[in-house]
């Protein structure tokens, strides 16, 4: 499989409305992907397999710090390094937009997502009780220093 990263545009949407759907209790709507490639303080990146959306990951940005709301690869393509890849190029893409923080939560169930998150540097700063419906559940809240790590 060779992937592209890229930049999302508006005919991505579809398919990362599906991708969401098919792994979120609580899935962002194609209105809220239009407003993040739409606006200045966003922007989603994509891992593009021949045509396939097999992943994507949403940033928002206040300068210098960042937060990473969604990220999600379509199952077929889990468990590959997809999710690394995408996340280390969309590290490199915030650090040449001058931030230098990440901010997320991840659900306190979430074991791939965390692994993901540790595997790059991210560390844990706190949690927040309840954060999370259908299920509720406790968020760890993460943080990357990209400056410190990279
Ligand atoms: C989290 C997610 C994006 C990871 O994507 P992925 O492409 O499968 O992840 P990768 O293959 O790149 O793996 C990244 C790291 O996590 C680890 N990992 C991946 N899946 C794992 C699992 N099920 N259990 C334990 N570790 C796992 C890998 O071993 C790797 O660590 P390493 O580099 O130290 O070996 C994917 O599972 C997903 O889309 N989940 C549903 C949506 C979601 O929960 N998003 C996050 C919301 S906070």
């Amino acid at each position: 499989m060779a992937f592209d990263f890229r930049y999302a545009t508006e005919s991505d949407i579809e398919q990362i409305v599906a991708i969401e759907e098919e792994a979120m209790s609580n899935p962002w709507n194609a209105v809220a992907y239009q407003e993040a490639i739409s606006s200045d303080h966003a922007f989603i990146i994509v891992a593009e397999d021949s045509g396939t959306i097999a992943g994507f990951a949403v940033f928002y940005l206040t300068a210098p710090e960042s937060e990473l709301p969604d990220i999600v690869v379509s199952e077929e393509y889990r468990g590959h390094g997809i999710g690394k890849k995408l996340l280390a190029h969309s590290i490199e893409e915030l650090k040449s937009k001058g931030i230098d923080i990440i901010f997320l939560e991840v659900r306190v169930s979430n074991t791939p997502a965390r692994h993901l998150y540790t595997s790059l540097g991210f560390e844990e700063i706190g949690r927040r009780k309840y954060f999370y419906s259908n299920p509720v559940e406790d968020a760890i809240c993460m943080r990357l220093d990209i400056e410190k790590d990279r």
